[in-house]
């Protein structure tokens, strides 16, 4: 029941004019999909700007497509996401809508969203980055909680239950991979959404790690800690950054150190009871969002531009 997992390309910001949709046509790029997943992750075709363009106009084209894909290669899919406070569109975050046409707006979304594909995703990332750094809910800067309240997660959690009884329901999160004040603000929250009978099923750590930064070493003691609280876990946007060296190639010790982290982080889901599926946030550096968001890092993915296999690629099959 052990999946490995990528997000496939497209729809990103930080995807460059010179690569028209790489899920659509680039050969080589789904020939690697198709034979070394387990199971996909849209990257962005399943988020609120691209399937919920307009008001009263959904655009399932993308996202159908790599459900469909994965059904035709035997993957399962992770659905990504429905409650988060970034990527959404221009009419909804500038929209002036009451509360009530607000929660309305959230629940149909959800209805049909996760009707939509309902027995063929098996997990959903219903809440996506709740929290601040500092383990406070996010009141400012995520509509739902500022204009509603944090009982809309709850909601978001139910309508998702109702759409598709099947899929698993996630939590998920950067900056959580340790044990630390945000980590943390999630296992109280789910013990209080567990009391009152809210159909949570797990809590995953993205693991957009950093190779500036040492390697999360109580990884494996955190997912452990959502284990005992009944919770499925899983790694679901594993890349793992570097600086980008002079030369304009990493050395191999950056390679050493990357390949140790991407190594670590699947022990240490492999090491946890229900921590089941473990994906990696594109296989590529061609398509990496990495060097857009983070200035001065790169190369964070297990293949090179041409598709060369790393050390972290080895690193995970041999540990696999
Ligand atoms: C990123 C994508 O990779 C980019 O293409 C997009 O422009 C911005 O979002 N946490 C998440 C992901 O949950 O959805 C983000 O994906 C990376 C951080």
């Amino acid at each position: 029941g052990f999946v490995v997992g990528t997000a496939v390309a497209g729809g990103g910001h930080h995807l460059s004019q010179d690569y028209p949709d790489p899920f659509t046509y680039d050969r080589e790029y789904r020939k690697i999909l198709a034979r070394q997943f387990s199971s996909v992750s849209p990257e962005n075709q399943m988020k609120w700007d691209h399937i919920h363009p307009e008001r009263d106009r959904y655009d399932f084209a993308q996202a159908d497509a790599i459900v469909e894909f994965a059904e035709r290669h035997r993957q399962v899919v992770r659905g990504h996401t429905l409650l988060w406070h970034s990527q959404n569109p221009e009419w909804l975050e500038q929209g002036d809508f009451s509360q009530e046409e607000l929660r309305a707006l959230l629940r149909e979304h959800i209805t049909t969203v996760v009707g939509r594909y309902a027995g063929r995703i098996q997990q959903w990332d219903v809440a996506n980055e709740i929290f601040d750094d500092q383990g406070r809910l996010r009141t400012q800067d995520n509509i739902w909680i500022r204009e509603l309240g944090p009982g809309i997660v709850a909601d978001a959690f139910r309508w998702a239950h109702e759409a598709d009884p099947e899929a698993k329901l996630f939590f998920n999160d950067y900056n959580v991979e340790g044990v630390n004040a945000k980590s943390t603000a999630y296992h109280a929250l789910v013990q209080d959404l567990l009391a009152q009978g809210v159909p949570v099923d797990g809590f995953s750590v993205q693991a957009h790690l950093s190779t500036r930064y040492g390697f999360p070493g109580d990884l494996e003691d955190n997912l452990r800690r959502f284990h005992a609280l009944g919770l499925e876990t899983a790694v679901t946007e594993l890349d793992v950054r570097m600086d980008l060296p002079e030369s304009g190639v990493p050395t191999a010790e950056q390679e050493r150190k990357q390949a140790d982290y991407y190594r670590r982080t699947l022990e240490a889901c492999l090491a946890v009871e229900g921590c089941d599926s473990f994906t990696i946030w594109g296989f590529t550096d061609k398509y990496s969002w990495v060097p857009v968001f983070f200035e001065g890092e790169g190369f964070a993915n297990v293949m090179t531009e041409d598709f060369h296999r790393k050390p972290a690629f080895h690193a995970l099959r041999d540990t696999l």
